[in-house]
């Protein structure tokens, strides 16, 4: 039955220790919805980790820490293919492929690698920085992905993708699936709580403009009664003229599955505190149930190590098939089997 379902693919670092709610709400809530109705792929992206410096104790902690997450915000194994990019070695293989498909003045042009690079400067920037986005696209592409949830900032490489998948394509005879990009617009950038002019990320906020998951319950609850809002006091969606008031709306309305306008409605006559008070609660009382999942997973390790070592093993069978088509593609000679 699972087959004939248009399948998703998507997948998130292991960089950061806890989730924040913008990485929940732009993406994972998606996840969890999609596996109802999609041949679901979704994986830790412990290679693009890499990019970065990481301590590898810390790394290999915080891919069973991403890992336990995602299953306690409510992805299922029997539902959904979850694994961890790195055991599937069939990623990096079709990376190359695409790499050597690459213009260079074409990856150059991605604006997360120009962002990340000039923040750390060029010394400091490896060659996997810039490659990044063509490992994702061998990650979607492995998989034959129809679409990828993802929030806004990842759009230039769902769109990269799909230009490399119609090159390959053309060049080579129809083989990969392109994919369109799955982003709700509502929630596609949720922003910092501090500054509400960019989005909410653990690179660039400040940790006080980050609501972290599994964050104590009153530390989130300061950060979201001190979020920066302007000098009005109408409670209305306006995300040009009250940026930081529509994210804390937008945040709402999603955690509580209400429309904007009936949350507006609510507070109608209501001061910012009263909404940043209720929110606060709202944030907490969906958090609390998250945390204790997450650590039920992590006092496991054994069946967590085993649950993803299943869907690695799931994953395969189909990332295999799709590079030995590619492989042939190209014309590279038939290995032993
Ligand atoms: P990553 O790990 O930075 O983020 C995971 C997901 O969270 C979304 N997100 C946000 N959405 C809304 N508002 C925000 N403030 C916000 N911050 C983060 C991201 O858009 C992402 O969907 N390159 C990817 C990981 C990746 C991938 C893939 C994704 C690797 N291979 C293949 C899809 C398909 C990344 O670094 O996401």
């Amino acid at each position: 039955m699972a087959n004939d379902r248009p399948r998703v693919l998507s997948g998130i670092q292991p960089t950061s220790g806890s989730f924040h709610i913008g990485n929940y709400l732009g993406a994972v809530r998606q996840w969890v919805a999609m596996q109802e109705t999609h041949d679901a792929f979704y994986m830790v992206v412990d290679l693009h980790a890499l990019t970065l410096p990481q301590d590898p104790a810390q790394l290999r902690g915080n891919t069973r820490l991403a890992a336990a997450q995602l299953l306690a915000t409510g992805l299922d194994p029997e539902r959904c293919t979850l694994f961890v990019q790195s055991h599937v070695p069939e990623h990096t293989q079709l990376s190359w492929l695409m790499e050597c498909l690459t213009g260079f003045g074409e990856a150059s042009r991605m604006t997360q690698f120009k962002d990340k690079s000039s923040r750390q400067g060029a010394d400091r920037t490896s060659v996997g920085l810039f490659t990044y986005p063509i490992l994702q696209v061998a990650d979607i592409l492995l998989y034959q992905a129809n679409r990828v949830p993802v929030g806004e900032d990842q759009r230039q490489h769902v769109e990269l993708t799909r230009n490399l998948a119609e090159r390959f394509n053309s060049r080579y005879g129809r083989t990969f699936t392109v994919p369109e990009p799955h982003i709700l617009r509502e929630t596609a950038k949720i922003f910092d709580l501090q500054d509400p002019a960019i989005k909410m990320s653990k690179s660039a906020s400040s940790p006080k403009g980050i609501i972290d998951l599994l964050d104590d319950p009153k530390a989130s609850a300061k950060k979201i009664k001190s979020a920066v809002t302007d000098t009005g006091t109408e409670i209305r969606f306006d995300p040009e003229n009250k940026p930081g008031i529509s994210n804390l709306l937008t945040i709402y309305g999603t955690l509580t599955d209400s429309a904007v306008a009936d949350v507006e409605q609510k507070y109608e006559g209501k001061g910012y505190g009263a909404l940043k008070t209720d929110l606060a609660e709202i944030v907490s009382e969906w958090a609390a149930p998250f945390r204790t999942r997450t650590q039920e997973y992590l006092d496991d390790p054994e069946t967590l190590d085993s649950l993803l070592a299943k869907g690695a093993e799931k994953a395969r069978a189909v990332a295999v098939e799709t590079l030995a088509q590619a492989y042939d593609k190209v014309g590279l000679l038939p290995g032993k089997h």
